[in-house]
Formats: C-alpha cells, sequence, structure tokens
C-alpha cells in the first residue's frame, strides 16, 4: 500500500509550491538568475516556485540544507561553480559531492570579466599586468568571500601571473563591488551578470573576459578576452545548475528536467538571460547524467588550482 502510495504522489508531483534555495544573498548574481528561472518554471510544473536565500560560507550552508532536504522534489538548489569546488576549499564539507545531489541540469555559463577602479592609471590589460608586475602585494584583489565565483577567478588568474597580490574577501558581491566603485580595492574578477551595469555606468573599468569567446554584449563589445590580450589560453567559466536531493525519484528527475528544459525556451528567461550577459548552453550537460559528469569534471580541474593556491576553509 505503501509503494502504491508513493508511485500516486510521484504522479501528482508536484501538486505544491516548490522551493529553489539559493546558497547566496539576495540581490546577487545567483538570487537574479534563480528568481527568473523560478518564474520561468511556474509553467511547465503548474506551480508556483519560491526562492530561498540560505547564505554563507561559500554556498555550502545553502547546500547542506538541500542535502539533508526531503527527497520528494520539492526542495531543489540553483547553485554555481562553487558546487563543485567545495570539496576542495573546505576541509569539513557536510555532504558529498555529486553523492550527496541528483544533478538535474545546467542552467547556463554565466562569463566573467576582470574589472578594475576608474582611477587606474592602466588602459588595456598589457599595462594591468606590468603594474601588476610592478606593485605585487600591493593589489588589492577583492572577492565575494571564500568559495565565491570572483575567489576562484582570483585563485585561476593568480595563478596564470605567477604573481601573488592581496586578496580582499568581503561578505557578498554587494560589499566588495561598493568597495571596487569606491577606489578603496583595484580589481576583481566579477560575473558579467553583475560587472556589466557597472561597466555601463562608468563606474568600473574592464580589461579583459576571462572566458574564451568575446561577449556579445554591447558594453564589451572592444573588450578582448584575457587569452587574446596575452594571458593565454586562461579560462574561467562559471555557470549555474539546478539539483536535488540525492534520492529524489526517478520520475520526478524526469518531471523536474522537463519543466527546466522548457523553463530555458521561455521567451522571457531567454531574453532576461542574454541581457545578463548570460548563456543558455544545452547540451549534453542539460541531461541528469551529463550533468553529474561534468561536474565531476570540474572538480577535479578545480581541486588543483586550490592545492597549489593552498587555501583551505574549515
Ligand atoms: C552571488 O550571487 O552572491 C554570487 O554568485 C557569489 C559569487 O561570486 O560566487
Amino acid at each position: 500500500a505503501l509503494a502504491t502510495a508513493a508511485t500516486l504522489s510521484q504522479a501528482q508531483f508536484p501538486d505544491k509550491p516548490v522551493t529553489l534555495v539559493v546558497p547566496f544573498a539576495a540581490g546577487g548574481p545567483s538570487d537574479k538568475i534563480a528568481r527568473d528561472l523560478a518564474e520561468a518554471l511556474r509553467k511547465p510544473l503548474g506551480q508556483t516556485v519560491v526562492v530561498d536565500n540560505a547564505a554563507g560560507a561559500g554556498g555550502t550552508i545553502g547546500s547542506a540544507k538541500v542535502a539533508r532536504a526531503a527527497p520528494d522534489g520539492y526542495t531543489l538548489l540553483v547553485h554555481h561553480i562553487g558546487m563543485a569546488t567545495a570539496p576542495a576549499l573546505y576541509r569539513k564539507l557536510a555532504y558529498k559531492v555529486p553523492e550527496d545531489f541528483e544533478p538535474l541540469g545546467l542552467i547556463n555559463e554565466a562569463p566573467s570579466v576582470l574589472i578594475g577602479k576608474t582611477n587606474l592609471a592602466a588602459r588595456n590589460f598589457a599595462e594591468l599586468r606590468q603594474w601588476i608586475g610592478t606593485n605585487g602585494t600591493k593589489v588589492n584583489l577583492a572577492n565575494a568571500g571564500l568559495g565565491s565565483a570572483s575567489h576562484l577567478c582570483g585563485l585561476m588568474f593568480q595563478s596564470a601571473l605567477k604573481t601573488n597580490v592581496t586578496t580582499v574577501p568581503y561578505k557578498g558581491t554587494g560589499p566588495a563591488m561598493t568597495d571596487l566603485i569606491g577606489g578603496q580595492v583595484d580589481l576583481m574578477c566579477e560575473q558579467a551578470t553583475n560587472a556589466v551595469p557597472q561597466i555601463e555606468g562608468g563606474k568600473v573599468k574592464v580589461f579583459g573576459v576571462t572566458s574564451l569567446a568575446r561577449l556579445p554584449i554591447a558594453a564589451l563589445k572592444d573588450t578582448p578576452t584575457l587569452s587574446e590580450a596575452g594571458l593565454k589560453d586562461f579560462n574561467v567559466q562559471v555557470w549555474h545548475g539546478l539539483y536535488a536531493p540525492k534520492g529524489t525519484p526517478a520520475p520526478v528527475i524526469a518531471r523536474l528536467n522537463a519543466a527546466l528544459r522548457a523553463a530555458l525556451k521561455d521567451p522571457e528567461l531567454v531574453k532576461r538571460q542574454e541581457a545578463l550577459g548570460l548563456t543558455i548552453v544545452g547540451d549534453e550537460r542539460l541531461e541528469p547524467g551529463g550533468h553529474r559528469k561534468f561536474v565531476e569534471a570540474e572538480k577535479q580541474r578545480w581541486a588543483k588550482v586550490i592545492k597549489d593556491a593552498g587555501e583551505y576553509a574549515d
């Protein structure tokens, strides 16, 4: 009788609101993405989709919350690249990646840009590189906190430049951006979602795109990739995915994956993602098995960078 009841409730899934846990603060890039996705999931799921910000510790608090949630499809996680990097960064992680989750699919790729305070003398990346070389640890590189996308990008940047600048961690992208605009820090490697409005407003300078292709955004039409600008093959690409807790029944996973696919085709969502500089990819990573493989590959790639940098958290 129990099995029948479970089968019945899966067939009716979802029959109440679905929650998307965002492991970062309201107003940041991850939150914007989750809110747009929540809106676009309403129609294919036929239910209200609410966002729950469970911020802190580089996304690991919200992730742990979802890992522990009932595996019934009603509590999901929207997370970025930090999903794959947390195991290397956090010595005491309360969950396993990807084992404690059912990956549902890739939401987008979220390109980043290297930005600086407006009164930096450097006019382009070559000049910036020289300035960093001369000033070394006097250069301040902001990030949104340990485990944030900007932190990871900064690690990769320092490793590629073979230099050690001074890293300044903030409690989120908001305060980091405020200090960059105010000139208290020099540089930040930030998701385009957050950086583009400030570039458009002339509040920060842009030195390069951190992934391998230029970005089709008006404010960035003359911005080279860092790879083109001399940091050959430099490639930091942030991404976002959707996850359910381990043990979520296969029919519920299939239903959620279908809803995600439908949401990513929603013209309103597509328009909003494009305006935020986000790319919906729709390759094999949009399929649960393909996404799991991708998370595993990212985990390997970043573990080495993090180990070399020697930065860990408890
Ligand atoms: C956020 O939404 O706060 C960001 O995605 C944080 C980050 O830079 O990782």
